[in-house]
Order: structure tokens, then C-alpha cells, then sequence
């Protein structure tokens, strides 16, 4: 579901707001020069506030007509990571609410505002929890910058919600057909194969992973082109995954109960594309999805048989599980042949491997290109979806020889490991010579906590740090 929480910016508080929020920081200072008949300093040290972003401290005001409540906010140095966290925690605050009045912090409105948007998405089938807050209402000057900041605050939370959305959806409703036309609604132009067309084209890994499936296969092309003429154009590569039960190779009930969100990286570039438009981006982007079901069945691929890609390169499947690398294979090798990108960024829950190296809370980058790492970088920095360099190591190549064919899809021991690498390793292969980023999100693609922006289940990683990207410069 989308955000359902509206937000608008006034110029002043209303006298009758029946629920503010004032920011204060750590010298228990409150940034608000309307009279509110407290002594809010004291009242802050009564509570023993510190000023900390995060803190929330709720007391009762006479407002015109009863009682209002005035929600103190702490916003600690101010900074964007610290204005996120006070954004979120006020914003769960106020749930089951109707109209917070939110007298804006000093700083990056945009962060904060986004944060109090995202802190406010749940994905709900039937009624259960509190409902978010109704309405935000933004208040400072100048009052067109503020808007200017809450109308992108807006697009990118809800388009983090998409993603979001589209993970959480159960696996019974999603399968690729459902994907392409989700993708198809987001207004951008969309060009989807089917099983016969992708038959037609060589799409041979797509199609291998998901000869198990009763639901066909799909790969799903979006096209952002701006109004100015561009001078870049950027390939997004997603693995769609609707549900990956690992295919003969069958994960165990623990690991697999998890895998409808396997197609998050395929959510994320549905959701950029889709918002790109809104954001003005200044750059072409392509998108494709390369969608596929992961299942057992008489029909499925086995272990040791042998796939042919787009372009003609062949890969013995050791593993059926490592199926991400496949249907990506086939979409990073039509790129580079067909679609001519400046740059190609894939992101997927690839790997088990890189939550046992970098955790949940940051996502792995791969790259070909250190002015591209850099870039991403930053871009997650600032976007707050953190990344982590990790290194392509050549000594590993020779954990995907195979002896029939031009390359295995697993290690067939185990004298390298490093699962996550070797895996970046593979799709590496069919990227081209063009600069090339791989995102192993797997780690930070479902949260197991409702937190701050987060929200159980899937999280939408790479939609803020993709759009900070394409919109810079
Ligand atoms: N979709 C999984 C990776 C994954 C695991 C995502 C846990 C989210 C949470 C992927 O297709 C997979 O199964 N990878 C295997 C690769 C192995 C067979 C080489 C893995 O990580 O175990
Ligand atoms: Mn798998
Ligand atoms: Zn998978």
C-alpha cells in the first residue's frame, strides 16, 4: 500500500494546531517563537531530556477549545543522519493520529521530512495494528523551498514504498506476468518478452530458471527519457525473482519462507524508473527486470545441465538456488549488446554469503569502475542506504571453471568460498568492457524489525540510493 499519511507545508502554525511538534536541541533550546505559556526548558530537564534525535517528549498544552499536546523533539547535531531518526521517531509518535503540526528543524527538510514519511508505511492484508499518523503538516520558511523539499521528500518515500510493496506481495499473487504489469502502470513507456519471445531472442538463463514454474518467465524493459536531450545513458538491471524455492536444489523451510522478497532488486528499478520522471532526473535510464519463479517440478532445470545465455555463452548449473546470477547474465549480456549504456548497475538479492559479511544495515557494491564505486558511494551516504565497497578478486576466478562448458554457476567445492565475490565474479563475465556496478542487496533487502524508517519485511534498499544518483548533476 502506498504511504497513506499526507504531507503539506504551511507557512505558520495554525493557533489551534491540536497536535505540534517543536525541535529542540541538546541545550534543551526549543526552536519555536509562538508563546507556549510553558516553561519548556524545565519541563525538558523535569523529563530529563538530552536533547538526543529520537527522543520525543509528549505533555498537555490549553489550546483554543481544550487541550492540545505539544510533542518536544530532540534533533542532536542537527545533521541529516540525526534529523532522519528524529523524522521517524516522531512520525510513529503521532500514529493513530490525525493532523501533526511539525514546526520544521533547522536543515536538510527533505531527509527529515522523508524519514516521517517512510516511518509511516506498513503493508497490512486485513486490519490489524494502529494506522499511521493522517496528515503532516510541514511549517517554516520560505515557505516554496520547504515545498520544494517535502514534494521530493514525498516521491521518494512513496517510491521506496512501491518497492516495498511489490516485495511484501505474497508470492501466490505475484509471478512474472503480474510483475510486467505492475511495471507497465508506473506510466513509463514498457516492453516485455514472453516465454516465446524469449525463446525467440536466446534468453536462455531466464528462461532455464523458469522451466520449474506453472508461471511463465518474463523479462520486462522500462524507458525513462528526459525532456532535455541527455548525454549519459544508465542501464538498471534487477533480478526479479517472484519466489525462489532454490529449484531442485530446495532450500530447507527456514531459508525459503523468505524468498518472496527475492525479486526486491527487480521492485527497486520498477520504482526508480517510475519515479524518475517526477524528479526530473537528467539522465536516460533503462530498466529491465529479468523475472523468473524458482520452482521444483518434472519440468525443472537439474543440477549439471547445461544453459546457454544471450550472446551464446554457455554455464554448467551445479546449484539450481544460484539462479539470481543466471536470469542477471542474460539481461547484463542484451545490455551490452543491444541497449549501449554508458554505465550498468544491477542490484539483487544474490547471496546469502554477503549478510554473513556486511549484516543488514549495509548493502554490498561491487564495481569495475572506482569513479563509479565513488559515485554510489556517496550517493548512498547521503541517501542514507549505506554501501560497502567489496573486492572483485581474480585469484577466485578459477572457482567458476567448468569442465563441459564455458563457465559453472557455483564452485563445484570448496578451496575458494567467498560466495558473495564469486558470485559478482560471474556477472562480471557478461557485463561487457562498459563501467559496471553490482549491488548485492540480499542482506538489507527485508528487515526483521519495525524501526525507525524501517518496516518488517522488505525495505526498499536501492531505491534512494539509485534516484540520489541519477538526479546529481
Ligand atoms: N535468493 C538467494 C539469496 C538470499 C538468501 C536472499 C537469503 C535473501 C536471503 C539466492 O538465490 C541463493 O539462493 N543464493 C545461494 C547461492 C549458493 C547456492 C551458491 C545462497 O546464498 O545460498
Ligand atoms: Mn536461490
Ligand atoms: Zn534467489
Amino acid at each position: 500500500m502506498p504511504i497513506e499519511t499526507t504531507a503539506s507545508v504551511v507557512a505558520e502554525v495554525p493557533d489551534d494546531a491540536e497536535l505540534l511538534a517543536v525541535p529542540y536541541t541538546s541545550d534543551l533550546d526549543p526552536a519555536y517563537a509562538v508563546e507556549l505559556h510553558l516553561p519548556v526548558r524545565d519541563l525538558l530537564a523535569h523529563y530529563e531530556a538530552k536533547g538526543e534525535a529520537g527522543e520525543v517528549v509528549e505533555v498537555p498544552v490549553a489550546r483554543a477549545g481544550g487541550v492540545g499536546r505539544v510533542l518536544f523533539y530532540g534533533v542532536g547535531d542537527g545533521s541529516p543522519r540525526a534529523l532522519r531518526r528524529a523524522g521517524a521517531a516522531l512520525s510513529r509518535r503521532a500514529k493513530g493520529r490525525d493532523t501533526l503540526t511539525v514546526v520544521t528543524p533547522e536543515g536538510d527538510a527533505a531527509v527529515f521530512a522523508e524519514a516521517a514519511l517512510l516511518a509511516a508505511y506498513s503493508f497490512k492484508i486485513g486490519n490489524v495494528g494502529t494506522k499511521p499518523v493522517r496528515a503532516l503538516a510541514f511549517a517554516g520558511a520560505p515557505v516554496d523551498e520547504l515545498a520544494a523539499a517535502v514534494g521530493r521528500a514525498q516521491t521518494v518515500a512513496q517510491a521506496v514504498a512501491l518497492a516495498r510493496d511489490l516485495a511484501n506481495t505474497p508470492s501466490s499473487v505475484k509471478d512474472p506476468a503480474w510483475l510486467a504489469e505492475r511495471a507497465a502502470e508506473t506510466g513509463v513507456p514498457v516492453r516485455v518478452w514472453d516465454e516465446e519471445q524469449l525463446q525467440a531472442d536466446g534468453f536462455g538463463g531466464i528462461l532455464a530458471v523458469g522451466r520449474g514454474s506453472a508461471r511463465p518467465p518474463r523479462l520486462i524493459q522500462l524507458s525513462y527519457t528526459p525532456e532535455e536531450p541527455a548525454d549519459r545513458h544508465v542501464v538498471l538491471v534487477g533480478k526479479g525473482i517472484t519466489f525462489d524455492s532454490g529449484g531442485l536444489s530446495l532450500k530447507p523451510t527456514d531459508n525459503m519462507k523468505f524468498q518472496k522478497t527475492d525479486m526486491a532488486g527487480g521492485a527497486v528499478v520498477i520504482a526508480v524508473l517510475g519515479a524518475l520522471a517526477r524528479l526530473k532526473a537528467p539522465v536516460r535510464v533503462t530498466g529491465l527486470i529479468a523475472a523468473a519463479e524458482n520452482m521444483p517440478s518434472g519440468t525443472a532445470q537439474r543440477p549439471s545441465d547445461v544453459i546457454k545465455h544471450y550472446g551464446g555463452r554457455t554455464v554448467e548449473v551445479l546449484n539450481t538456488d544460484a539462479e539470481g546470477r543466471l536470469v542477471l547474465a542474460d539481461a547484463l549480456a542484451y545490455a551490452d549488446a543491444v541497449l549501449d549504456p554508458d554505465t550498468v548497475v544491477d542490484i539483487a538479492t544474490l547471496t546469502g554469503a554477503i549478510s554473513v559479511a556486511l549484516g543488514r544495515n549495509v548493502g554490498a557494491v561491487y564495481a569495475s569502475d572506482d569513479v563509479l564505486a565513488k559515485e554510489l558511494l556517496d550517493a548512498g551516504q547521503a541517501a542514507d542506504d549505506r554501501l560497502w565497497r567489496m573486492p572483485l578478486i581474480e585469484d577466485y576466478m578459477p572457482a567458476l571453471e567448468s569442465s563441459i562448458a564455458d563457465l559453472a554457476n557455483v564452485e563445484a567445492g570448496s578451496r575458494f568460498g567467498a560466495g558473495s565475490i564469486t558470485a559478482a565474479l560471474f556477472l562480471r563475465e557478461f557485463a561487457g568492457k562498459r563501467p559496471w556496478a553490482h549491488l548485492d542487496v540480499a542482506g538489507v533487502g527485508r528487515s526483521t524489525v519495525d524501526e525507525g524508517t524501517l518496516s518488517k519485511g522488505a525495505t526498499g534498499f536501492g531505491v534512494r540510493v539509485l534516484l540520489e544518483w541519477l538526479t546529481r548533476s
